[in-house]
């Protein structure tokens, strides 16, 4: 394993839409291992493939929930259901929170890490990062999102 670099968002490649994985093989093996210590070792509960430069659908997350590495690889939202607001930031946009709109409830199909088609039922925090690092697979950021105020540090 080894840690990648996260782009930041003055990058135009996290404003592309990543293509959909037509094959989890090794080198996808290895680019998930890499995410979830990059992850890690930012102190991020979600990152994206885009986000180490790889335009490829694929995100990890761990909202310490005790189930978590997530891996979600091509996902799609099945469906959505509510509404929350919460504030937000991201690895690729460092030292900027913001209030966004998710939705409270959202289901994915996705294909795990074997390949093996998967549902994830997602609701409060973990429903807003994987609603987040949706966004990211098609080059959309939070802060295209915010409500209200940006907030520097
Ligand atoms: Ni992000």
């Amino acid at each position: 394993m080894a840690l990648r670099t996260i782009l930041t968002d003055e990058d135009e490649l996290l404003r592309k839409v990543s293509r959909e994985i037509t094959q989890v093989d090794d080198r996808i093996q290895e680019l998930i291992d890499d995410m979830i210590e990059t992850m890690y070792e930012n102190h991020g509960i979600g990152l994206a493939a885009v986000q180490v430069g790889v335009l490829r659908r694929l995100f990890v997350m761990d909202i310490q929930d005790g189930n978590g590495p997530y891996i979600l690889i091509n996902p799609q939202i099945v469906s959505q259901k509510g509404t929350q607001v919460g504030q937000e930031g991201c690895l690729s946009v460092p030292g900027r929170w913001g209030d966004v709109e998710r939705p409270e409830k959202v289901v994915f199909k996705a294909l795990d890490r074997t390949g093996k088609p998967i549902k994830l039922k997602a609701e409060g925090l973990l429903a807003v990062c994987a609603c987040h690092e949706f966004d990211h697979l098609n080059g959309t950021l939070f802060t295209d999102k915010v409500t209200g105020e940006l907030i520097r540090s």
